[in-house]
């Protein structure tokens, strides 16, 4: 039989968290998936995703002019955290010009894709009072969406990481998409660690001994933290990776970093995935990403609602359902 491909764009992919978890749901159910657009800034990020997915993501989306989109299904977008500071004085979507989160809202608008998932960091919840947030939702179902929005733990879906997101998930219909229970347990860090570890991630012997004298671990393997006023506690998972330079700095059984497949592991990237970037490149890019783990979790809720070859029985039933109570 032929089946039409699900089309999915990927905003601010960075290294592809969405679209790994995308196309693995679809694999899984026996869905075409083609992914008609992608974009980000950074070079590096660019090179990984060429190297993996066999494409080379556009650049700068606010220089992209959204006519020039391909029609799609879906859109993904784990978008940057750095607007939030304007956005809560802010009335509407067009006030929401100059940000970021402006260019997903008119690549909606314009291209009115079926449904969207949208990625950030949790305090984008609390932030100015909630009003942020507000605006974002507000501007969404503005465009015609039905939007819900959770607080997700990559630890609850699987992976040994304790890090918080925000997800936004809208579609066109009032579908009655919840998003998934937490799945226990996560995977043990003794699988994501590697057996042969390379002398450089090794701290110095001074370092080690002043953690050692500090700290007693009740966990083996485990990864200790060390917070800004040099206090440090482990666990049997990793507090959640960062891009940049840290307060938090991650020591696998206080001893050593985490080499850069560890830190895909530990997001959910398969082995396959190719590491081609430099270690600094590789941690930024692994802090960057969303946990595929957690991402796939999600989507694969919503995939019977936008999916049309998918089982529809289920959906229709609880879509009649929903309108019958309201
Ligand atoms: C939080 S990361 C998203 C990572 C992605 N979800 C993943 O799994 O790797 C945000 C990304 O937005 C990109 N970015 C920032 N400003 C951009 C812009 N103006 N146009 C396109 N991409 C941009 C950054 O380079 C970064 O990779």
């Amino acid at each position: 039989m032929y089946q039409e491909k699900l089309k999915f764009i990927d905003l601010f992919c960075g290294i592809g968290g969405f679209r790994v978890a995308f196309e693995k749901a679809c694999k899984e159910n026996d869905v075409k998936s083609e992914c008609v657009f992608s974009s980000d800034i950074d070079k590096y990020a660019q090179d990984s995703y060429e190297a993996n997915f066999g494409e080379r993501p556009s650049g700068d989306i606010t220089k992209i002019d959204e006519k020039s989109i391909p029609n799609h299904d879906i859109l993904f977008a784990g978008f940057p955290c750095q607007p939030f500071s304007i956005i809560g004085q802010m009335k509407g979507m067009n006030d929401t010009r100059g940000t970021l989160f402006f260019d997903i809202a008119r690549i909606l608008k314009e291209k009115q894709p079926k449904a969207f998932v949208l990625e950030n960091v949790k305090q984008l919840v609390g932030h100015d009072k909630g009003k942020t947030l507000k605006v974002i939702v507000q501007s969404l179902k503005d465009l015609d969406y039905h939007v819900q929005y959770s607080v997700l733990n990559a630890l609850d879906y699987g992976l040994p990481q304790k890090r918080e997101r925000v997800v936004i998930v809208g579609h066109k219909e009032p579908i009655m998409f919840t998003f998934p229970n937490p799945e226990k347990p996560y995977k043990s860090l003794a699988k994501i660690l590697e057996k042969k570890i390379d002398d450089k991630y090794f701290a110095s012997e001074h370092i080690r001994n002043k953690r050692l004298e500090k700290h007693k671990s009740s966990y083996y393997p485990s990864i200790w933290h060390e917070n800004k006023s040099g206090n440090i506690c482990s666990y049997p998972y990793s507090c959640a990776l960062r891009s940049g330079a840290s307060h938090n700095y991650l020591l696998v059984n206080g001893e050593r970093r985490l080499t850069p497949r560890e830190m895909f592991r530990l997001q959910g990237f398969p082995d396959k995935y190719k590491i081609i970037v430099s270690d600094a490149q590789a941690k930024k890019q692994a802090g960057n990403a969303v946990p595929v783990n957690m991402i796939k979790a999600v989507i694969d809720k919503l995939l019977p609602y936008v999916d049309a070859s998918l089982d529809q029985t289920e959906v229709l039933k609880e879509y009649d359902l929903q309108l019958n109570a309201s």
